[in-house]
């Protein structure tokens, strides 16, 4: 029987849903995502599809990145990147926001257009959009040839494979993993990074594959916390700078499989409001790891454990701190805090799997939602 291939790959593999075979897949699609793409030992980088001319690349104005929920989560991340490893400035909407803004655009500014289905209604409108501008268009798709990849000038795809689980999760780290090439090559381009930093933060993303690998091989913890807190009325999700968009993501996660409230936030924005809300019932996922706002996040948790919340720490392995800071802590392998996001939403994708499970959800139809919502 001629069965097709993505059916094939859409099969569970013995996976109970497809999310958890999704979730389990992301080394391997991290990797499908950077192969052919980087070479950490020499400090190479080639991105064949990708035509921007290298005389744009050294003269581009701006970034902006429209998306929608998870493509716009893995958006935030990248503008750290494309900041701090390119030094070109980044924005990053809401793409049902952004195209109803007098948004001011021009042909020096691109406009990065993020869409694991490439079909979402509210993103092709503001990539249409941003032609109309004169701008040009770069396109982060997971599907060959459906309608954003084949709008925007440039596209880069995401080697992920058909994602069939409503809550996206291997699509987002093999975004953050091409936005993250993308950010290096323009580094390279604008002689913004070294080579010796060029060749660092290649070899970190060459080793996440193994790290996440790792990780996923003794996530039992993970699932010991999800039986803890599936009952809960209520989650909020803490993170700072490049993991604050994690946090966003987590809280995402957990809210679309098994219809919990959660909020992500800024970590140091708890004492402009929100620290109201801690009392014993709420747990607190903090994603606590090293880095320049390690201090900061530290005593983030702390002012919410002094007011009685209860604190789940997402942190490195090797931190001795935080056990006796926490009530409980998903331990993780340490990665560059520039490539983290691609290690510390994999905890966060594993306890809303597990809490959706134990609470008899439809993990993969989830009610209300769809996998591509191409209406606006
Ligand atoms: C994420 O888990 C959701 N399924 C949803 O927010 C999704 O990310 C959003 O609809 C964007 O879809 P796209 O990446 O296909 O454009």
């Amino acid at each position: 029987k001629n069965i097709r291939w993505d059916t094939v790959q859409a099969e569970k593999n013995g996976y109970k849903y497809f999310m958890l075979k999704e979730i389990f897949e992301q080394p391997r699609t991290i990797e499908d995502t950077f192969r052919g793409r980087i070479y950490s030992d020499e400090g190479r980088i080639y991105i064949e599809e990708v035509k921007l001319k290298e005389e744009y690349i050294k003269n581009m104005s701006n970034i902006y990145i429209v998306a929608c929920g998870t493509s716009y989560h893995s958006g935030l991340v990248s503008k750290f990147l494309f900041e701090s490893f390119a030094k070109i400035p980044a924005e990053v909407d809401i793409a049902s926001e952004f195209r109803y803004r007098d948004v001011i655009l021009d042909e020096k500014t691109l406009v990065v257009a993020i869409s694991q289905s490439g079909e979402t209604a509210d993103t092709l409108a503001a990539l249409r959009l941003a032609k109309s501008k004169g701008c040009q268009t770069l396109a982060v798709c997971n599907v060959v040839g459906s309608s954003i990849s084949r709008e925007a000038m440039h596209v880069i795809y995401t080697h992920c494979g058909p994602e069939i689980g409503v809550a996206s999760t291997k699509a987002f780290t093999g975004q953050v993993t091409a936005l993250y090439i993308l950010a290096l090559d323009w580094a390279c381009k604008r002689k913004t990074l070294t080579i010796r930093e060029l060749k660092k933060y290649l070899k970190e993303l060459w080793e996440i594959p193994l790290k996440i690998n790792k990780f996923l091989k003794n996530s039992q913890s993970v699932y010991d916390i999800a039986k803890v807190f599936a009952n809960k009325r209520g989650f909020l999700y803490l993170g700072r700078h490049i993991n604050y968009p994690v946090a966003l993501e987590g809280a995402l996660k957990i809210k679309e499989i098994s219809y919990i409230h959660a909020e992500g936030y800024a970590a140091g924005e708890m004492k402009h409001g929100p620290i109201a809300l801690i009392d014993k019932s709420m747990p607190i996922v903090a994603i606590v790891v090293k880095g320049k706002i390690y201090e900061k996040i530290i005593s983030n948790i702390e002012e919410v454990k002094a007011r009685g919340g209860t604190i789940i720490a997402v942190a490195d392995q090797s931190d001795k701190e935080i056990g006796n800071k926490s009530d409980y802590v998903i331990y993780i392998p340490e990665t560059d805090e520039f490539v983290s996001p691609l290690m510390t939403v994999i905890p966060l994708q594993l306890l809303a799997y597990y809490i959706s499970v134990i609470l008899g959800c439809d993990v993969d139809q989830p009610r209300n939602l769809a996998k591509s919502v191409t209406v606006e």
